[in-house]
């Protein structure tokens, strides 16, 4: 189909990447289309409150290499349970969909790419069977996505927690202390399992493996006893005791995504450890700093591949798809096979089992 105008957000949390993505849609579409872009503000927020601003060949230069989004995001705009903060301090929550699709229209777009991970995917499935012709395009530093091998900004997340545990390697061979890294995530341990084998953790705790604290604590002592009396954890944020719950934060944030916001289990596991052995114990969270910079080549390429996929995608009249990596392709799969799907680390996986053969404890 001749695409005249092209309409691009970008949803839910930053990764490194979305730039790349940004980019490589935009000159594709304005050098292969001679198509028009416009850039949607801050995900669907701006979809619902009209705001958007025209991307061009000139206005998308030297941003692969920048971190964040120029687009703004949220993750708290679902326009189809929008949650405000009233007056009162109440949350009320009002389906505002349709406002968003007159927006659409009224914008004169041919076609949404809907950047984002498995919310912002199903919010653009929803507009999908309500009439927009959406394009998914995967992206989260979790790489808990379903039907893609990996998700850009994952690998940016990786080699930045592997940075972070060799530099916790160093320090705490030096102090011969117990150092714990706690790594985002969500509901899947892929950055934690992964960073983990990269930086030589000795013990991995992942959400997929409740994991027992006296196992934990006898992975320390035994090192200890073997002549290494430092230990060097990573711990995912969804990581959650054997019988016990994912730790949360409460927070205004919290409120008004409508999601609990993860964190604190570090803490919570340098604690149990404290009171099981006479060893000094430091815990670190490296929180957004996964999230933030400049994205690595691998996820430059990603991203590049994925925003140029998805403009062809377009002009081939392809809509309600995802475009995913399919190593060594980039293919086409339905959004509808991904909604509600969160893709964690399997239990068979190789990389567990790689982990453990390795003498690396999982915590069990
Ligand atoms: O989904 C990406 C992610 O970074 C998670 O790993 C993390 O739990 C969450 O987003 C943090 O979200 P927020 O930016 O709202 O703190």
């Amino acid at each position: 189909m001749a695409l005249k105008r092209v309409g691009i957000l970008t949803g839910g949390g930053d990764c490194s990447g979305l730039n790349a993505v940004i980019r490589a849609v935009t000159r594709t579409a304005a050098i292969g289309y001679g198509c028009a872009i416009t850039g949607i503000l801050d995900g669907f927020e701006g979809l619902i409150t009209k705001r958007s601003e025209e991307l061009t060949v000139r206005s998308t230069r030297d941003i692969l290499t920048l971190g964040g989004t120029i687009l703004g995001t949220t993750n708290k705009g679902n326009p189809f349970q929008y949650r405000e903060l009233a007056p009162d301090g109440s949350i009320k929550v009002s389906d505002q969909s349709d406002r968003a699709v007159e927006n659409f229209r009224s914008m004169g777009l041919d076609c949404l790419f809907v950047v984002g991970g498995e919310g912002t995917l199903e919010i653009g499935y929803k507009f999908f069977e309500k009439g927009i012709p959406v394009i998914g395009i995967p992206k989260t530093i979790d790489n808990d996505l379903d039907k893609t091998d990996y998700t850009f900004g994952y690998q940016t997340a990786i080699e930045v927690a592997c940075d972070a545990l060799d530099r916790l390697h160093s320090t705490g061979r030096s102090h011969q202390r117990v150092m714990i890294l706690e790594v985002m995530g969500r509901t899947a341990g892929w950055i934690s399992l992964e960073a983990g084998i990269a930086g030589g953790a000795h013990i991995i705790l992942i959400p997929e493996i409740p994991y027992n604290i006296e196992r934990v604590v006898e992975k320390i002592t035994a090192r200890e006893k073997g002549g290494s009396p430092f230990t060097i954890i990573m711990v995912a944020e969804g990581a959650k005791e054997e019988g016990g719950d994912v730790i949360t934060q409460a927070s205004a944030s919290t409120r008004l995504q409508g999601v609990p916001q993860l964190g604190g289990v570090g803490f919570h596991l340098a604690d149990q450890i404290k009171s099981r052995v006479d060893l000094e114990v430091r815990c670190t969270v490296l929180g957004h700093i996964q999230r933030g910079g400049s994205p690595c080549a691998f996820d430059r390429v990603l991203g590049t591949r994925l925003g140029a996929e998805a403009v062809r995608a377009a002009a081939e009249g392809n809509f309600g798809v995802m475009v995913a990596l399919k190593t060594p392709f980039i293919t086409l799969v339905p959004l509808k096979e991904l909604a509600g799907k969160v893709r964690s680390v399997p239990a068979d996986s190789q990389l567990i089992q790689c982990a453990e053969a390795i003498g690396i404890s999982m915590g069990r």
